[in-house]
């Protein structure tokens, strides 16, 4: 038995950081969107559990740090007498979760945590489980921030440290013209540099004025409110990135580093994508131009058979 589920990136139109709260991570108000842009995991039924990665990311590691494996070690560990476990007495099933990456790695889209998201709901019809969306939301918040929007999909209003989601009601389709950086920036050590520029961040800023903005149809209204927060930590890590965020500021309806970055997402009307994308891959050859559109689904089942 085999089930191919697939899973969006992300970019955030807004991102408001806070200071760091106790257990170390940010509060947010961020505003995501789910972009077309998906990786694919197909889940075979094994004994063991085991994953191999083609596309992006080749050389990433596939052992028990993947985030993939946590998903499915959580699974079984969870919910070890549940559908097909329910009538073995040995060891719960294992599977052979086989990811294709189209998401830029390390790149500030969530493509670790779409390939998270994938996982559960392959693994959910897989082993038979029938978990509802509120325990594989649960689950998905263990596993990272970003894994509970990739699982919801479309455009969300988060909160907390962005696990916490709320639908936001998009007026119109966006396009997207992505610029891929090929030297990935971690997110914890933008966090950290977040922190070292601004030792006395309060609250969070919040999203009102973008959210209401999203429910019109007018994306010039929209690209004025993208505002992201870790974008000084960023360009600080990378001046680079901030010399080339400065040359396109005009492009499109508005342009934002996409969370922790590098890459940088420029919104666009859907009928300008392609122009904006063969003028942006000329003036930058050193970097990958990916076009997406959104808001998308959320992760979801493809195929089983
Ligand atoms: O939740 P996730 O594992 O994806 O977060 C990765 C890292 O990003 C955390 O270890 C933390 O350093 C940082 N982070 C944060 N505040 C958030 C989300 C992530 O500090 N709200």
């Amino acid at each position: 038995m085999k089930v191919l589920a697939s899973a969006p990136a992300k970019v955030n139109l807004a991102l408001r950081v806070g200071g760091p709260r106790p257990d170390g991570f940010h509060p947010l108000d961020t505003v995501f969107e789910a972009l077309d842009l998906y990786d694919d995991v197909e889940a075979t039924l094994a004994e063991d559990l085991t994953m191999s990665i083609s596309g992006l990311g080749e050389d990433l590691p596939v052992g028990e740090s993947n985030l993939v494996i946590k998903a499915a070690r959580l699974l079984q560990e969870r919910y070890p007498d549940r559908g097909i476990n329910a009538e073995r007495s040995s060891s719960p099933a294992g599977a052979h979760l086989a990811v294709t990456k189209r998401i830029p790695v390390a790149g500030g889209m969530a493509g670790g945590s779409a390939d998270a998201a994938a996982t559960l709901v392959a693994l959910n019809a897989l082993w038979q489980l029938e978990l509802p969306s509120e325990s594989l939301h649960e689950l998905a918040c263990e596993l990272g921030s970003d894994v509970p929007f990739a699982l919801f999909g479309s455009i969300a209003h988060g909160t907390g440290r962005g696990e916490s989601l709320r639908g936001v009601h998009a007026g119109t389709m966006h396009g997207w013209v992505i610029l891929t950086n090929p030297q990935g920036l971690s997110t914890p050590d933008v966090f950290r540099e977040f922190d070292r520029l601004f030792p006395d961040a309060g609250d969070p800023e919040e999203t009102a004025d973008l959210r209401s903005a999203l429910e019109g149809t007018d994306l010039r209204v929209v690209g004025k409110l993208l505002k992201n927060d870790l974008q000084p930590a960023a360009m600080s890590l990378r001046p680079d990135l901030g010399e080339i965020l400065e040359s396109i500021a005009r492009a499109g309806a508005g342009v934002i580093l996409s969370g922790s970055g590098p890459s940088i997402a420029i919104l666009t009307d859907p009928s300008q994508v392609q122009e904006l994308a063969s003028d942006l891959a000329s003036e930058y050859p050193d970097l990958t131009v990916v076009t997406a559109h959104g808001p998308a689904a959320g992760a979801h089942v493809r195929v089983m058979d």
